[in-house]
């Protein structure tokens, strides 16, 4: 850890207060970082290797909003074989640069009947089916503690900073359960019906090991999907990585719009 801040305090003395963690198809937002630093997560000490071509991923820092920013482009799957340890492990870098409150995104399948391509959902609570807790092992005593609560886990407060945010913008939002699969193959339709009956609202493969440490580490989180498709056997056509990302770059404006909203409130928070 001590070499991985040295590493980003040698590129800039920019001291985060939020974290942004941009998912896939959804790495507009950190174009909008006013004089950017960005480091590839190939040059930070620590940071596991991304295994899929194309997508090395880097870490941006800079204001939004004016609001010292630190934005993950890209983050790590526990589906490319990574280790929980390694897939949060940007998590506790940026705890430990400073950041107070961390803001995640994702593309997820609509599990619920009410939601359609395109739409956001802020993350209410989760359902992790995926088998992956960032935490098994030795505890740290000085991240945090053994049993770490996770009743609030998507932080009360932060949510609704960002209800508010979406209000203001003309946004419309849905909140919901997010159920995490391991992937990488999407589920199956009988794996849908179950997860409706468990009351998720949307899936995903990715977000809930994030939040977990997050949480560990005493961040206040919150997570935001982006509806991309409807989940398996909704509709008749079969899913495909293409049509994630196509929704994903379609919500692209108004999804920035609201990361903005978002830092814009958090900022006017920590100037009051
Ligand atoms: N299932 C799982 N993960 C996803 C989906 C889905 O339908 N869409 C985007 N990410």
């Amino acid at each position: 850890m001590k070499e991985t801040l040295e590493t980003i305090r040698g590129r800039t003395r920019i001291e985060p207060v939020a974290g942004i963690v941009l998912g896939s198809g959804l790495g507009g937002l950190a174009e909008a970082v006013q004089e950017p630093v960005s480091i590839p997560y190939t040059e930070i000490p620590g940071f596991a290797r991304s295994t899929v071509a194309g997508h090395a991923g880097r870490l941006v820092l800079g204001a939004l909003e004016g609001v010292h920013c630190v934005v993950m482009q890209g983050r790590f799957h526990h589906y490319e074989g990574h280790n929980a340890r390694d897939i949060v492990y940007p998590i506790r870098v940026m705890a430990a640069l400073g950041v107070r409150r961390l803001l995640l995104t994702n593309a997820a399948g609509g599990v619920g009947l009410s939601l359609k391509p395109g739409d956001l959902m802020v993350i209410d609570d989760h359902i992790n089916l995926a088998g992956v807790n960032p935490l098994i092992g030795p505890n740290d005593e000085e991240t945090g503690p053994r049993f770490p609560d996770l009743t609030n886990a998507y932080d009360a407060d932060f949510r609704a900073l960002i209800d508010e945010a979406a209000r203001e913008l003309c946004i419309p939002l849905h909140h919901g359960v997010y159920a995490m699969m391991s992937g990488p193959s999407f589920e199956t339709p009988a794996e849908i019906r179950m997860l409706r009956a468990l009351g998720a609202d949307a899936v995903g493969m990715s977000t809930v090991p994030e939040v977990i440490a997050a949480n560990h580490c005493g961040l206040a989180t919150a997570a935001i999907s982006c509806i991309t498709n409807m989940a398996a056997g909704i509709l008749p056509h079969p899913l495909t990585h293409r049509e994630v990302m196509e929704t994903g770059e379609l919500a692209r404006e108004k999804f920035t719009l609201l990361l903005r909203g978002v830092v814009r409130a958090i900022g006017k928070e920590l100037s009051s």
